[in-house]
């Protein structure tokens, strides 16, 4: 008979290999994959261009219910969908990158994504790796692995101006600290290891080692150890 589904929560502060490990691991193991931060960006992504002053969170809560948002979960081709229209390339920039804090701590922008996100994990038939910052604390509580995924500032820094052509690496590690501050700041589900998580720390790490303990980890689980 086949294994049941498996549901695999991946949360940590951003630079920490968090989306190049989910996406690997669901491809390894043949699940789908949801990358919960491109959804926040998304709606972002909307306001911006639909003219909502995101510094202002009544505008945000009332507009939050209009775009609609769709995740492609193919690990190796995840797409993002506004309102019809591949959001994949404009949800990376700057602009959005310095705005999504504010408009993912407005509770009704949670409410509304988090939704977005069970039906997606409920309905991947042989289960899902879903990466976020509040995926095992509050999105998917019942998660049957959560791993929390940690690494110094200079490492994160390092790792995130690397992707970024050009960036200098201290105004990466600034502004990656601020943001980290302001999601695990705010009232809202935020950023934080869940009690039963593995936290595993990836400075000294590479991505493959990375990779090959969450798969030992979730093949440990289906095995019923
Ligand atoms: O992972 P990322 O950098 O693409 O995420 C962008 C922002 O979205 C991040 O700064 C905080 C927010 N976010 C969130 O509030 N909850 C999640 N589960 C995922 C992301």
């Amino acid at each position: 008979t086949a294994p049941a589904a498996v549901i695999v929560a991946i949360d940590g502060p951003s630079g920490t290999g968090k989306s190049s490990t989910s996406k690997a691991v669901a491809a390894k193991l043949g699940l789908s994959y949801l990358d919960t931060g491109a959804q926040y960006r998304a709606i972002t992504w909307w306001m911006l261009t639909n003219g909502v002053d995101t510094a202002d969170a009544a505008a945000v809560a009332t507009a939050s219910a209009k775009p609609a948002i769709v995740s492609g979960t193919d690990p190796s081709a995840p797409t993002i969908t506004v309102d019809g229209v591949d959001a994949s390339g404009p949800i990376r920039t700057q602009e959005v990158t310095s705005k999504v804090s504010a408009v993912s701590a407005v509770p009704e922008v949670r409410t509304r994504i988090t939704e977005l996100q069970r039906e997606i994990a409920a309905g991947a038939p042989e289960g899902i790796v879903v990466e976020g910052r509040d995926i095992g604390t509050t999105v998917l509580p019942d998660a049957d692995l959560k791993i929390f995924l940690t690494a110094s500032p200079e490492a994160r820094a390092a790792r995130r101006s690397g992707e970024t052509k050009g960036a200098d690496v201290n105004a990466t590690k600034e502004a990656l600290i601020k943001r980290d501050a302001a999601d695990s700041g705010r009232k809202t589900s935020p950023l934080a290891k869940a009690a039963d998580a593995v936290e595993v720390d990836t400075t000294d790490l590479t991505l493959d080692q990375v990779i090959e303990c969450v798969v030992t980890l979730v093949e440990e689980k289906r095995a019923g150890k």
